[in-house]
């Protein structure tokens, strides 16, 4: 047989779904892939009910049905603070990992370098094998996570470097960037010409008293971003895959020719019942806030009972532990696995999100019912026993 895609070669699967396929067999606590055990609200499961008998159920027009963008754009225009347009700057997307997709697909050719901080999302890594560019990876120090400018810079510098996909809120670390920060990134991005590719599906999971800053409504950066984000993690739908771009209308227009020819729509049904959401009161997003402030408390609190240390989250649902004093000189992956099999809760080795050699943490998450997360601690409390 002919040689196969050379990407595909280079790539193992997702060791955050290998987790996931562990806890399973072991029936551990899944806190590795990140997803509620919770129902999305109740107002969405209604209207998706009776959008199940009057539809739609057809293809929408590819970019989006008329009322998902408009909805979408009131949202955006809210939030973001810049006022756009449903026709020419949003598109529907199967969920960020599309738009993210289709917006490197639109602006990188190969050889093109993309800047990502490190730790960064594992799809970003293959996204960018799948287009033959090569990434930059800048550090985010544990544990404050924070980068130094000068690396930053360099990476810009670069006469390759297209663009930089920036995750904020930031899975994994928990890292909600300042405008301070953001402002940073942008002036680079103005210098050097490049394009910002945020990933953005957290912007509602923050922590008081953090607060996101879009980084496309910094002046001059509506020119040069476009904005990727998801509806999953937002109204706790990470299975209908929603999510859309924002963008300028030239930028956009790009990503519209990729998008029409991968995915061609994103669920009309689900475009339709998510709606309500979309257009839900400020009130909405606070109590989503407080409810995963809650959560938050509850394993952190718990974890330092146990006697773990880690990097308090800003925002996201996501939280790196340092497993140092329960690890014995095992990799992160041993530890993990082990902690699976014999104390029953999966969590992601740190190592999965680095480029650098980092082997002293794991990554948990805490988007789960009370009583799951008091399950997890419970059995976490015999770790020193078990392991
Ligand atoms: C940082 C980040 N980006 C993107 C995604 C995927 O989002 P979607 O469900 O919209 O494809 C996730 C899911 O865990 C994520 O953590």
């Amino acid at each position: 047989m002919k040689e196969l895609s050379r990407h595909t070669g280079k790539l193992t699967d997702s060791v955050i779904r290998r987790m996931t396929r562990l806890a399973i067999e072991y029936d551990a606590v899944n806190l590795s892939q990140g997803f509620p055990d919770f129902d999305p609200p109740e107002f969405i499961m209604d209207r998706l009910a009776e959008i199940a008998t009057k539809g739609p159920h057809q293809y929408t027009p590819t970019w989006g049905s008329l009322a998902y963008r408009e909805a979408l754009c009131k949202k955006l225009t809210h939030w973001m603070g810049i006022p756009l347009n449903p026709n020419e700057n949003i598109l529907a997307t199967v969920g960020s990992t599309e738009a993210m997709m289709a917006a490197l697909m639109a602006v990188t050719n190969p050889g093109d370098k993309l800047v990502l901080f490190s730790p960064y999302f594992e799809n970003y890594a293959a996204q960018a094998e799948f287009n033959s560019v090569e990434p930059i990876f800048v550090p985010l120090n544990p544990p404050a996570f924070t980068f130094d400018g000068a690396a930053l810079e360099d990476a810009f510098k670069d006469p390759k470097t297209k663009a930089m996909l920036l995750c904020n809120p930031s899975n994994p670390s928990g890292r909600v960037f300042t405008k301070e920060e953001l402002q940073f990134i942008a002036d680079l991005a103005i210098k050097y010409d490049v394009i910002i590719l945020t990933d953005e599906v957290y912007e509602h999971i923050i922590f008081e008293p953090n607060r996101h800053t879009y980084i496309a409504a910094l002046p001059g950066m509506w020119e040069r971003t476009i904005c990727c984000s998801s509806l999953s993690k937002t109204y706790s739908i990470t299975g209908w895959r929603l999510g859309y771009i924002a963008a300028n209308k030239e930028l956009l227009d790009q990503c519209k020719k990729v998008h029409d020819f991968l995915t061609v729509c994103a669920p009309s049904p689900l475009q339709e019942a998510v709606i309500p959401g979309l257009l839900a009161p400020d009130s909405y997003y606070k109590e989503l806030q407080d409810h995963y402030t809650h959560m938050k408390d509850i394993f952190t609190n718990g974890l330092k009972d146990i006697g773990f240390t880690f990097t308090e989250p800003q925002g996201t649902y996501f939280m790196m532990v340092d497993i140092s004093a329960f690890s014995k000189g095992k990799s992160d992956l041993e530890f993990c696995e082990e902690l699976c099999k014999k104390v029953g809760v999966a969590a992601v080795p740190g190592s999965s999100f680095f480029k650098e050699d980092v082997n002293h943490l794991a990554r948990f998450h805490f988007s789960k019912k009370d009583e799951t997360l008091y399950e997890a601690l419970n059995r976490l409390a015999d770790i020193r026993k078990k392991l």
